[in-house]
């Protein structure tokens, strides 16, 4: 279950709280951004997107401050730089003296805005081209290719011309394929352009070249581990909460778990967990979490048994988006039952890089709509006066699964599948019911020991069964029986914004089936889901 608060999704994209040195990544719109981010940390720098269009002060102060911008990198952009709407920076940033790097659009921008010749897409260049570069460039240092590169290229428009600039790189439809240009007031700092994706794995040395530009040009410090993370985090809490209270809504879900293991690591038992089991739990979560929470990890954990409110609560109530709002307005009222009880001054929420990101580029113009309300607890720190502390709001997924195993969460919690908010209510349809959810709870758990015995728990991105108010014939002994239709849902997936069917053995499907029928009291017909998201969603309520 997701506690997280959603209003402050709306954080400022401007982020800059890390404070050590840092590269900043402009975000033109490019389906690979996040990819450059990517890479960059996994090389070691603590790398930012942000919007292309942040305020120059914003980057001027933080290359005087602290943490210092070492460089900035343009990222690539579904638009030509000719269109009128096209996304610019401020020119400016030629005036920060610190590297910069455009790849793809982000090379085209520079050239453009040094006055350059960037032809509009007469032949392009899409997938794997080979690149001739020089050898001796601080760029392409170190890669011993003989001056050819296998590069992968997305791009309609073409370079032509840009004076001043040295030539370091062509391909057969790209004569400035890359380049490198001396920024104002210096002759030793560079913008370079490259017209294709180091980013993908698709090009050959992509990690090297990106390696050159971050230590060798921009001579960054190594500095993003996850264990120098947790280290410095820790510090940050403590200078920030110490000697406060603070509160943290613990699902057992990864995010709220290393929040709130961050926090007690910096606090001790001046952090209060508070765990609400609502009755929508998969089978054995509200044990799991206590005894891995409380008992082994010893930290102090308030455990609500709300089972029968949301139950009350939810009693003869079909609509999926009326179900969510129960269970988020009674999720809110509890949690602030039981934080006013403690007293905090604090409270501790597990939102992550991507959830910003979203945020700010749901803020910067498209109108995503919303699908389904997912439930969270972003009013309470305003309505109670509480501060917020978000340790992990600069961490990609992977990353807090990293920083959770540092902190010795268990791998049974690291790798266990996402899980809604609206836990079992997302997939009863219809009422839910005590026989309903029963039902849900115990064919989702033969699910998982089945894809746990075969194999594929770690390959998919979820797995559980849905239940309705479908009634189907069966045969039971010798009678004819009226039971319920359990539909098995696994899907496949990237952050859940797309999602397709897994394509499971058959054996895997029957194993499944067979016990699901012969053990689940009450169902006579296992179905699986073959939709596709979109036009369908993982959770069906
Ligand atoms: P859908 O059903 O929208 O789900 O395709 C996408 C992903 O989000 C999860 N999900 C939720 N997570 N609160 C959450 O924290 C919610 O209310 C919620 N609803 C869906 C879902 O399990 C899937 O991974």
């Amino acid at each position: 279950m997701s506690y997280k608060a959603m209003s402050t999704r709306s954080a400022t994209a401007t982020g800059m709280t890390w404070g050590r040195d840092r590269v900043v990544v402009l975000d033109f719109g490019g389906q690979y951004s996040h990819l450059i981010v990517r890479r960059c940390r996994d090389l070691g720098v603590y790398t930012e997107l942000l919007p292309s269009d942040v305020p120059i002060e914003a980057l001027k102060k933080a290359t005087d401050s602290k943490g210092k911008v070492r460089g900035i990198i343009l990222s690539g952009s579904p638009f030509s730089v000719h269109e009128p709407d096209s996304p610019r920076c401020s020119p400016e940033i030629f005036e920060l003296n610190i590297p910069i790097l455009g790849i793809c659009y982000g090379a085209q921008l520079i050239a453009y805005m040094r006055g350059g010749v960037v032809e509009e897409g007469r032949k392009g260049e899409f997938g794997r081209t080979e690149l001739f570069f020089k050898p001796d460039s601080e760029l392409f240092e170190g890669l011993n290719t003989g001056g050819r590169l296998n590069v992968w290229m997305s791009h309609g428009d073409v370079i032509r011309s840009l004076e001043g600039a040295e030539i370091i790189g062509y391909t057969k439809n790209s004569p400035i394929a890359a380049f490198r240009i001396p920024i104002s007031n210096s002759h030793t700092i560079y913008a370079y352009g490259i017209q294709f994706h180091p980013e993908v794995h698709h090009t050959d040395n992509g990690d090297k070249i990106l390696w050159n530009f971050l230590y060798r040009i921009c001579g960054c410090e190594r500095n993003w581990t996850m264990e120098s993370f947790v280290r410095d985090k820790i510090e940050e809490i403590k200078r920030e909460a110490g000697g406060s209270k603070v509160v943290c809504g613990l699902s057992g879900g990864i995010d709220s778990s290393t929040t709130a293991m961050l926090v007690s690591r910096a606090i001790g038992d001046n952090l209060t967990c508070i765990f609400i089991d609502n009755g929508l739990l998969r089978a054995g979560e509200a044990e799991e979490v206590l005894n891995t929470f409380r008992d082994r990890l010893k930290l102090k954990v308030v455990f609500v048994d709300a089972r029968e409110r949301f139950l009350n609560a939810l009693r003869g109530i079909n609509d999926a988006e009326a179900k969510r709002k129960v269970i988020g307005k009674l999720f809110i009222e509890i949690f602030e039952e039981e934080a006013k009880k403690i007293g905090a001054d604090f409270l501790a929420q597990g939102t992550i890089y991507p959830d910003r990101i979203e945020s700010a580029r749901a803020g910067s113009g498209s109108k995503a709509s919303r699908i389904k309300s997912h439930h969270n607890v972003g009013a309470l720190p305003a309505r109670m006066g509480l501060k917020l502390i978000e340790p992990i709001k600069e961490l990609y997924k992977d990353e807090v699964r990293e920083v959770a195993k540092e902190l010795g969460i268990p791998q049974s919690i690291i790798n266990r599948h996402p899980f809604p908010g609206p836990g079992l209510a997302a997939r009863v349809i219809g009422e839910v019911t005590e026989e309903k959810l029963r039902i849900c709870r115990e064919a989702s758990r033969i699910v998982e020991e089945e894809l746990k015995r075969s194999g594929w728990y770690d390959r998919v991105w979820q797995a559980f069964a849905i239940v309705g108010d479908d009634l189907a014939t069966g045969v039971l002994g010798d009678a004819r029986s009226l039971g319920r239709i359990v539909t098995i849902r696994v899907v496949e997936s990237v952050e859940a914004m797309t999602a397709d069917f897994v394509k499971l053995p058959y054996e895997v499907l029957e194993d499944i089936s067979r016990r699901i029928t012969n053990e689940v009291r009450g169902v006579t017909w296992v179905t699986y889901a073959i939709s596709s998201k979109p036009p369908s969603t993982i959770e069906p309520c």
